[in-house]
């Protein structure tokens, strides 16, 4: 899709569609040519409601408010209603809140991201056919916009979405066609493309690094694990910053196998991982002046002779002892290394971890939001706040010593899950809290995508199959903190 900014006015431009946006039901707005026509339609303007008047070759789409959020899921929801349809080029005008260009950022973000299908297994395609979109700088409220400060959004707005439609595209590959050797081979093609560089860690070294827990869980598969280490290193930056996923290839639970409907959608398992890797691409495309380190755990966990077994003991890499008692909680058990093999590669200001790590995450919050847990309050909120200012939904969860006592194990030093029935999100964390070393307890957090990880109802600016979570979220974090 190309973008293209321009001073003249909407009815100077060519284009096959003009695209408004009813604002806030503001119908007498002078953007909004077809009052009485929009009406007839029964069109109420509602959020990302949409209506095409195909004679007059104008479509429009319904925003509450200038809000980034509101005007990027409206904007997704114009490219969806287009889906099908034969126009190639589009006109808009332009939008923003106060003058801010953020507000362009989020419609050209909502654009892309609203566009995105995934067909790789259709005989027919049904791909979007918007090639070109051209946005007049003619706003909302007749404001100045800045032509270099507007195009930078646009430019960034790219690489943020493109960077999101590439985690999708990962993660919506079939485990049949995306397994650990797999994802190692997407992560080094993009590390060449982008300028990363990428080591990909295999069984032989895996057991040299002392990853035996991680070993264990993909043993009974038929692919080997791997261990991707993607950086960024610009020169003099002022910070570092390490992402961990789990990239659980296909987690079918194991021994303690998933019932049947569990175990569909089980390809997104690896969407923590994935977003690492989609967050290195933009990281890099947008050269942050940051240390940036991603490291992902490609693994499978599934069913055989070779299988760990609840019942087990695993030691970590870190020398902790493990029982396994339920070999389904098994992304707890790869992060445990990778986190720990992360911390010996690299000092950090800061450690994130992304993973659909429990479905206790999706009961506690909801489908729509990631929960963000760790030691210290002000790293939460970091997160937090970038996920609602980047258009994702966050919530912190607390951490307790009661629950904490729950993984404790009569015969290891921990167990991989807990003696009672709720809070398990929670425990989890502090699971992987006991292979967070000392020095980085206080700048790690974790965060939990099981919810928004994969959409099974298109909502907002997602469409079915994988949303990208995490990916704009820790993008604009980074970008927050590079300023700093
Ligand atoms: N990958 C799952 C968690 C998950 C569930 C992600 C639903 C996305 C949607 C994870 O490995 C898992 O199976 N966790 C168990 C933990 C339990 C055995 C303590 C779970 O959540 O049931
Ligand atoms: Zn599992
Ligand atoms: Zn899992």
């Amino acid at each position: 899709m190309n973008f293209e900014l321009s001073i003249v006015k909407t009815n100077d431009i060519e284009a096959d569609l003009e695209l408004i946006f009813v604002i806030g039901n503001n119908f007498k707005h002078r953007f909004v040519a077809d009052k009485k026509l929009l009406k007839k339609a029964g069109f109420s303007g509602e959020q990302d409601t949409t209506c095409l008047l195909v004679g007059k070759n104008r479509l429009y789409v319904g925003a509450m408010s200038l809000q980034s959020t509101a005007l990027r899921t409206a904007a997704a929801s114009a490219l969806k209603t287009l889906i099908g349809k034969k126009y190639k080029s589009i006109k808009v005008a332009t939008y923003t809140n106060e003058g801010c260009t953020y507000s362009i950022r989020a419609m050209v973000e909502g654009f892309i991201l609203g566009a995105y299908r995934f067909e790789t297994y259709k005989s027919k395609k049904n791909e979007n056919k918007i090639k070109y979109i051209s946005i007049s700088l003619d706003e909302y409220d007749n404001r100045d916009i800045d032509i270099e400060k507007a195009s930078l959004q646009v430019h960034k707005a790219q690489i943020i979405a493109d960077a999101t439609n590439f985690t999708r595209d990962i993660v919506n590959t079939t485990p049949e066609d995306c397994y650990p050797k797999v994802m190692a081979s997407i992560a080094k093609g993009m590390a060449a493309d982008v300028g990363l560089t990428c080591k990909v860690l295999k069984p032989k070294e895996l057991r040299k690094e002392k990853m035996e827990t991680l070993l264990a869980v993909g043993r009974a598969s038929r692919h080997r694990s791997r261990v991707i280490h993607l950086t960024h290193k610009p020169k003099n930056a002022k910070l570092t910053v390490t992402l961990v996923g789990k990239g659980l290839t296909y987690d079918s639970g194991g021994l303690s196998l998933k019932p049947g409907l569990s175990m569909v959608t089980m390809k997104s398992d690896k969407s923590g991982g994935s977003a690492v890797i989609g967050i290195m691409k933009a990281v890099a495309e947008l050269d942050l002046p940051i240390e940036v380190h991603g490291f992902v755990g490609a693994v499978e966990n599934m069913i055989g002779g070779d299988a760990y077994k609840p019942d087990d003991v695993l030691v970590a890499k870190n020398g902790k002892t493990i029982e396994i008692r339920n070999t389904d909680a098994e992304g707890r058990l790869v992060l445990a290394d990778v986190l720990c093999y992360a911390q010996q590669e690299v000092k950090s200001n800061y450690l994130f971890d992304f993973a659909t790590l429990t479905g206790a995450s999706v009961v506690a919050v909801g489908n729509y939001t990631s929960s963000i847990m760790g030691h210290n309050k002000k790293v939460q909120k970091l997160v937090v706040d970038a996920a609602h200012n980047a258009g994702e939904f966050a919530t912190a969860l607390d951490f307790n010593p009661y629950l904490r006592k729950t993984i404790n194990s009569q015969i290891a030093d921990i167990c991989n899950i807990s003696n009672v029935r709720y809070g398990g999100a929670i425990t989890a964390g502090l699971f992987l809290s006991e292979f967070v070393n000392k020095k980085h307890k206080e700048k790690w957090a974790h965060i939990d995508i099981a919810g928004p990880a994969f959409i099974e109802h298109a909502w907002g600016e997602n469409p079915y199959g994988s949303s990208g979570a995490g990916v704009r979220l820790m993008v604009k974090l980074l970008e927050d903190l590079s300023k700093k």
